[in-house]
């Protein structure tokens, strides 16, 4: 079956930029290519939805260099957007510089009605804060259940998550949509995220399908 909610921890931009003797700035843009050619396959082969963690609560570590780098590239692309996909955003938005929340807010509303693939953008995301909010909004409602819960985190909208591919070589989560993931199926790609291209989706998809999944029975 194919997977019906995809997560893909794009990592490897830097790296994918030093490789070609350029500033690690310059695998942003690179990377956002790359993300044009997922998630088109992505959404030829009918996933449903898209999560891409494009900038953790960690990333805020990195150097103002990168950072303004990796929101130009976010503010451009909501910016000049124009495809017909339904774009969500995941992560605490507000603590995000005005012009690029402004941009999020925008291209949020505007393509709110589209019908089709979803793909989620998780920004100024990580998982621990996400549940540790969950947890505040049921403690705040006086309503605690595993219902009350899972509509709080930030993917409530989506489907379950089926799957979670990360690039660049590493093989961790990096605070990735933790309770989301509990039996999602891992695939670890060793090339760079600027390098991924659609066949990469028919061979995650086709690995995905090779999984066997049997949820703890
Ligand atoms: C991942 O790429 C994207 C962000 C963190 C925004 P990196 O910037 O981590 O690239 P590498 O892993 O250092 O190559
Ligand atoms: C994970 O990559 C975060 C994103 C892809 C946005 P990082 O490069 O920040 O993670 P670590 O440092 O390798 O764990
Ligand atoms: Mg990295």
């Amino acid at each position: 079956m194919t997977p019906r909610h995809i997560g893909f921890i794009m990592d490897g931009n830097g790296r994918w930029a030093t490789a070609q003797g350029l500033s690690r700035a310059d695998g942003y843009p690179a990377g956002l290519l790359a993300l044009r050619r997922v998630i088109s396959r992505c959404k030829e082969r009918g996933v449903e939805a898209v999560s891409v963690y494009a900038f953790s609560t960690e990333n805020w570590a990195r150097p103002d260099s990168e950072k303004e780098a990796i929101f130009k590239v976010v503010d451009t692309f909501n910016r000049t957007y124009d495809g017909d996909t339904k774009i969500t955003y995941s992560g605490n938005i507000a603590m995000l510089p005005d012009y690029l929340e402004d941009s999020i807010c925008e291209i949020e509303d505007r393509t709110k009605d589209n019908p089709g693939t979803v793909l989620n953008i998780c920004f100024n995301y990580g998982g621990r804060d996400d549940l540790l909010h969950a947890a505040e909004i049921c403690f705040s409602h006086g309503r605690f259940s595993k219902e009350t819960f899972e509509r709080a985190l930030a993917s409530s909208h989506l489907p379950p998550l089926d799957c979670v591919v990360r690039t660049g070589g590493e093989m961790r989560l990096s605070n990735f949509m933790l309770y989301e993931a509990a039996y999602a199926e891992l695939i670890f790609l060793v090339k760079n995220w600027p390098d991924m291209d659609e066949t990469d989706v028919d061979k995650i998809i086709e690995l995905f399908e090779k999984r066997k999944r049997t949820f703890g029975a």
